[in-house]
């Protein structure tokens, strides 16, 4: 694509609303013996705005997938703040980050992690169980969110039984099921052929348009040149973040 240079931040920048709000962010691996082992964040401060499309890059090793896992509730920091949807995680017990984590955050892996056994409306519907809502609305939900990636006409399948696009579409809609605030994926494309993977990445734009915050792990220049901001890591720290441009 076209070389654009960091621009000033558009004007509504101002108005929207952080969704996520790293303060000072350190993360260190111990070993069993209580002795350092990895310092994989040291210092990160991260503001996201609600609607806004990140692309998190950096070497093997510079903690991109360390930081998705904080962002993503899957772990937490050693020291700093990380405040979600304006609430800040370090006052909640296991239990409530775990509840707070399935309200507000959609994950999709690279390996898709569908469950083999259940046919895909049923994959989809997890997240609801563990929220205590109906069986009949689980299901109601399930399929308006297969319908919204386009995978209506494969209810009844087993994930065997659909393409590795389709399987990967399965997983989104198992973490938009939930209404998330923001939706995370770690190298989502990185297990697809490129034409597969350009469909993955249509479907993130055109949830993106409808107003969905989405943060992409991704080795990938072509694919974070089509976010409009991109955060760089090298060695546990923020060395660039630049906002390419607003999309939609
Ligand atoms: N559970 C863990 N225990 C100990 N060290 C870890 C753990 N997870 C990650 N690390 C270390 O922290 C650093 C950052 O790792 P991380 O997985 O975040 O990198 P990454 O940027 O996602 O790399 P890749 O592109 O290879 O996926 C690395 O030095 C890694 O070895
Ligand atoms: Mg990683």
């Amino acid at each position: 694509m076209t070389a654009l240079s960091a621009q000033p931040s558009p004007p509504n920048r101002a108005q929207a609303r952080p969704v996520i709000e790293l303060r000072s962010v350190r993360k260190t691996y111990y070993k069993p013996d209580g002795t350092v082992m990895v310092e994989a964040l040291r210092g990160v401060d991260i503001t996201i705005l609600q609607g806004e499309y990140v692309a998190i890059m950096g070497a093997s090793g510079s903690g991109k997938s360390t930081l998705l896992n904080l962002l993503g509730c899957l772990d937490q920091p050693t020291q700093g703040d990380y405040l979600l949807d304006g609430q800040n995680i370090r006052d909640m017990s296991d239990a409530e980050l775990s509840i707070f984590r399935g309200r507000k955050i959609g994950f999709v892996f690279q390996a898709f992690n569908l469950i083999p056994q259940l046919r895909i409306e049923e994959n989809v519907e997890t997240p609801l169980f563990y929220q205590g809502v109906s069986k009949r609305d689980r299901r109601a939900r399930a399929i308006a969110s297969l319908e919204k990636v386009g995978l209506g006409d494969r209810i009844g399948h087993r994930p065997s039984e659909l393409s590795g696009g389709q399987q990967q579409r399965v997983a989104i809609a198992r973490a938009l099921v939930t209404d998330p605030v923001v939706l995370m994926a770690d190298e989502p494309t990185g297990n697809l052929d490129s034409t597969t993977g350009e469909a993955i990445l249509q479907l993130f734009e055109s949830l993106h348009a409808k107003g969905m915050t989405i943060i992409m792990v991704t080795h990938a220049d072509s694919i974070a040149d089509r976010c409009e901001r991109i955060i760089r890591l090298r060695d546990g720290v923020v060395e660039s973040d630049r906002i390419l441009r607003k999309l939609g």
